[in-house]
């Protein structure tokens, strides 16, 4: 094996400060790592101890039936109660859960007393109207506090939530509620960005004219603006907070361990988005765990996870593992650089943030307005920072260590997915740090890189990165669909889970996550699948044929761009090209929306008919196509 050069980011360590270490819940990585993975119902069964369950469980795993894994079967619980009753026991009762400030510069704050209070009220307003244990209730809000409200209050009664991320747009969210089939969904009038309104009841009138299944709207009003109203279809939250149903004690729902707590959809290769599963018993342990162990979560803690709650990192670490931790999350609406490129800034000095966790593209976005905005506040605070979504480029990673961190602060670079749950590969506050590395596995995950055949390929070698066994937070099935779940991601190796990311290992064991395989994208870190842009692209009545590729960006990591075949009769035009790319931010969300639209004659296709996105994009990025054995002529 030919050793790395000194300068080389594989020999670039950065060491924690002995504060950070001191502190650590973790001291020592190795012998831990090696005793879960040798023994991994052990390590989960005393994770699990430190919760709180209605019944135990009667093994941590049950392996019995593969791909299809059981853990803690036979025990009952639910997450809220972890999350929120729990902790009234105790002084937490007047713990600050959730501190949110609004982008115009509003501020609410929920003690773990008072966010129960109105989950309670909600949930007893969901039963009311007639949600029951493993309905689903679909979700799309903006960033307030009621996103988290609703989505604990569903499954305070044994409900499923799926949560569709606020920046989605029509066929997005018509296509997710038809496959969840909910009765009921949840939105606002609006929410702010960049000092506008998205105006999300306009898109969800549209997104419901388009689908079958639901029955009720619960309208929040958080913009103001004026919104059509659907008498008997339309309720405004605040109306049903009110009513004297709602009480302020309810009942939270025994749940078995393996009964699903939420789908949330993501993107992969074909154009129907896939229902992820998961459950309440292995999700909370895993969660809460990962979270504890990673950034080390303390009482005194004031995390800030910058993400949304309508996509996983929401999910895991802004809604349940946080408060499942008893800690103080914050949380903010807006746009980074709103009004001023300071705004982030500021609010880590006003709030006294401990933690920030967010994306290697919101760093990028920052950094670009230079070292002054993050200069004029004092930062102080921080102890720790995170990255999540796409590999992080050593510029952005040093600009966050020093700027923002003042070299005193670990990078803690999270590798998963929306199906693992939480935090697979991931360094720990003690960890030696190397700028772009996501480091070494998490405790029980066995992690490793392999060639087309499954075998492990050399350290420094490029191959598929899988996971060897079955961890908590895995997801069990996609939501009706568990054939599917089975061809993606056990299909190729059998009995290992087959990721869909490429990596390598180093000599020192660590992994270097170079990106996706499939025809996933990463658009400023949010996941997006080729084939649901082409089909929102020849839902347009113009477009015959459509191929969507992903291209380097500075800012956005990759960025969409589009190839289009017209259809007869119609000429090509630069108003055309516009007009394809507002009609897919229209279809999908602004996300989506394509650089740019070229129009073509032929796209490259496989004899059988596939379009190939490989050739397209190396000839977009000049390099050669490579094998083209399988192109038709
Ligand atoms: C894909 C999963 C899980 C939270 C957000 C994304 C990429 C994620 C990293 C990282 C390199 C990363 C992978 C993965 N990814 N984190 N730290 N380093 N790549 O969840 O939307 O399900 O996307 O994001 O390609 O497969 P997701």
């Amino acid at each position: 094996m030919e050793q790395p050069a000194i300068n080389s980011p594989e020999n670039d360590f950065y060491y924690p400060p002995p504060d950070v270490v001191s502190m650590a819940h973790i001291k020592e990585y190795e012998a831990l790592y090696r005793r879960s993975l040798e023994d991994p119902q052990s390590f989960w069964g005393e994770r699990a101890e430190e919760l709180e369950w209605f019944q135990k469980w009667d093994q941590v795993l049950d392996d019995s039936n593969p791909p299809f894994y059981k853990w803690f079967p036979g025990a009952k619980t639910n997450i809220v109660y972890n999350a929120l009753d729990r902790h009234l026991k105790t002084w937490r009762k007047n713990k600050l859960a959730l501190i949110w400030e609004g982008e115009p510069g509003d501020v609410r704050t929920f003690s773990y007393y008072s966010l129960n209070r109105e989950v309670c009220k909600f949930a007893n307003v969901l039963r009311s109207m007639g949600v029951r244990k493993g309905d689903t209730v679909t979700i799309y809000l903006p960033r307030i506090p009621e996103q988290v409200i609703a989505m604990l209050a569903a499954a305070k009664v044994g409900a499923i939530h799926s949560v569709v991320y606020g920046g989605f747009s029509v066929e997005s969210l018509a296509e997710r509620i038809q496959d969840a089939q909910s009765r009921i969904l949840i939105t606002a009038d609006g929410g702010w960005l960049r000092g506008k309104v998205v105006g999300l009841k306009d898109i969800a009138d549209e997104a419901i004219a388009r689908q079958a299944t639901i029955e009720n709207v619960i309208v929040v009003k958080r913009t103001g603006q004026d919104i059509y109203m659907e008498a008997g279809r339309d309720y405004w939250y605040h109306d049903l907070m009110s009513l004297p149903i709602s009480s302020t004690s309810c009942f939270t729902e025994p749940m078995d361990a393996e009964d699903p707590l939420f789908i949330l959809y993501t993107s992969g290769t074909t154009g129907r988005p896939k229902g992820i599963l998961h459950t309440h018993g292995g999700y909370m342990v895993f969660t809460y765990t990962t979270l504890k162990y990673v950034f080390d979560i303390k009482d005194e803690d004031r995390w800030w996870c910058a993400a949304d709650p309508g996509w996983i990192t929401g999910h895991s670490y802004i809604v349940y593992a946080p408060l499942l931790n008893g800690a103080t999350s914050f949380m903010y609406e807006g746009a980074p650089n709103h009004p001023y490129p300071n705004r982030w800034w500021r609010m880590v000095e006003n709030y006294g943030i401990t933690i920030l966790y967010t994306a290697p593209t919101a760093i990028r976005g920052l950094m670009r307005f230079g070292d002054a905005w993050a200069k004029r506040h004092d930062l102080s605070s921080l102890r720790l920072l995170g990255s999540v979504g796409e590999p992080i480029n050593p510029e952005a990673w040093r600009w966050y260590y020093s700027v923002i961190g003042k070299d005193n602060c670990p990078i803690m670079d999270t590798w998963w997915q929306t199906e693992t749950g939480g935090f697979m590969i991931t360094p720990l506050p003690i960890t030696p740090l190397k700028p772009g590395s996501a480091t070494r596995p998490f405790f029980g995950i066995d992690v490793d890189v392999v060639n087309e055949d499954g075998h492990p390929v050399a350290a420094g070698e490029e191959g598929y990165l899988v996971i060897k066994k079955p961890w908590p937070g895995m997801l069990r099935t996609l939501y009706r669909d568990p054939d599917r779940y089975r061809e993606q991601y056990w299909g190729k190796f059998g009995d290992m889970y087959q990721t869909g990311d490429s990596a390598r290992k180093d000599q020192d064991g660590y992994v270097w996550v170079i990106g996706r395989m499939d025809d996933v994208i990463k658009v400023s870190g949010y996941r997006l699948g080729t084939a649901e842009v082409e089909s929102a692209l020849v839902s347009h009545p113009a477009v015959a044929e459509a191929a969507a590729i992903g291209l380097p960006h500075e800012i956005k990591g990759n960025a969409i761009h589009a190839f289009v075949i017209l259809r007869a009769g119609r000429e090509q035009s630069d108003k055309l090209a516009e007009e394809l790319r507002n009609h897919v931010a229209h279809e999908m969300g602004p996300i989506a929306k394509p650089e740019d639209v070229t129009f073509v004659d032929s796209l490259p296709k496989t004899r059988s008919g596939k379009i190939m996105r490989r050739v397209l994009k190396a000839r977009a990025l000049g390099q050669p196509v490579g094998d083209i054995s399988t192109l038709e002529e």
